[in-house]
């Protein structure tokens, strides 16, 4: 028989997690689901509750790894991908992921993210209208290799930790970082990104993925509290609102015996110019917290402490960027009070 000279492309694997359609009653929907009910893996050993999806398998062998990357079509047109209708909040898990990809394929990167663009490859949602300018991409980039250094210095000096990623979105900080096996690391997000995360990631030892808004009062409460914890949140506290982040810092700081917590905050002079930020528009997402002064969160949360507040970024980086960029740059960074944006890392 001849050979058919065009074959008809092979089924595009889509899982739709639109929350809009009540009838689109597909496979992740069902995953869900299922996922909600499902008791814990006997073996999970340090899991609370259904909440929680373990994964136990080692990382797969065709996982991404930094030796089988290759850069290429970041947007993957005609690949197998995942099919999203990511809106508001979750939406802006693009920003970050397209941005992280965009710097890393950048020859001077400086996150050097290989996952990023694999992951962005493998969404079917364009994240392109989304258009995350040069500025936007390298501040992005500076703030999670900051956020990474963080991390992976607080697991050198407590290797038997708990990492809590709060709003992970699709980001591979598990992966950049690839803690050792004492290593005990959540990742924290709504139940649609998680289900999205886990089509999109390989299962690993040691990590978990909890499924829930970073603000309900019961999930913190079932974790184990026999360790010290290394919580991250990057670009996430500034959608929550004004009392959410001290109460959900107090649930925090009071559950574990001591620990650091790490995220990005932006004053509210700052938080009312980005609220008209072209890209946060067009995902339709709204900021709400802001945080002018880091000893307020002192004040809010028993037995916190500041160790660190950045906003002053590496000369080399600031070079990276348009000269506007760096102008905002110096100014930030010189008058304090006009600080557009800052990381900082309390101790408790
Ligand atoms: C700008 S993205 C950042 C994602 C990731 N941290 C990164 O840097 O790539 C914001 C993330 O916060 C998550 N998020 C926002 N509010 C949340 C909440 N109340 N509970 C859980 N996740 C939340 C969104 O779903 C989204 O994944």
């Amino acid at each position: 028989m001849a050979k058919q000279k065009n074959p008809a492309p092979a089924a595009v694997k889509r899982t739709s997690i639109d929350a809009i359609d009540p009838t689109d009653i597909n496979a992740v929907r069902r995953d869900r689901r299922e996922l909600m009910r499902r008791p814990l893996r006997a073996n999970a050993g340090f899991l609370p509750n259904d909440i929680i999806h373990c994964c136990q398998t080692p990382l797969a062998p065709n996982c991404f790894t930094r030796s089988n990357w290759h850069p290429g079509n970041l947007y993957g047109e005609g690949m197998q991908s995942e099919q999203i209708r990511l809106t508001g909040a979750r939406e802006t898990l693009l920003i970050t992921l397209q941005a992280k990809a965009e710097e890393s394929a950048m020859p001077d990167s400086l996150l050097r993210d290989c996952f990023a663009a694999d992951a962005l490859r493998r969404i079917d949602q364009d994240s392109r209208h989304l258009k995350v300018g040069h500025d936007m991409i390298v501040g992005i980039a500076v703030r999670a290799y900051i956020l990474d250094r963080w991390t992976e210095a607080f697991l050198r000096r407590c290797p038997e930790a708990t990492v809590l990623h709060l709003g992970c979105g699709l980001d591979s900080r598990i992966l950049r970082i690839d803690p050792g096996p004492n290593v005990h690391w959540f990742e924290v997000d709504f139940p649609d990104v998680i289900a999205l995360r886990r089509q999109i990631y390989p299962d690993r030892a040691g990590c978990a993925m909890i499924a829930c808004s970073i603000v309900e009062s019961s999930w913190i409460a079932e974790l184990p509290a026999d360790r010290p914890a290394m919580i991250v949140a990057e670009g996430v506290l500034p959608y929550l609102e004004e009392d959410e982040v001290p109460q959900l810092l107090r649930r925090i700081a009071g559950h574990f015996p001591s620990g650091e917590i790490a995220f990005d905050a932006y004053g509210s002079f700052t938080i009312q110019l980005l609220r008209f930020h072209p890209v946060l528009l067009a995902t339709g997402a709204s900021l709400h917290w802001a945080l002018d002064d880091p000893a307020e969160m002192v004040r809010q949360v028993p037995g916190l402490e500041l160790i660190e507040d950045r906003s002053d970024w590496d000369i080399g980086q600031v070079a990276r960027m348009s000269p506007p960029a760096q102008i905002a740059q110096l100014f930030s960074t010189v008058l304090t009070p006009y600080r557009m944006g800052r990381l900082l890392r309390y101790r408790f």
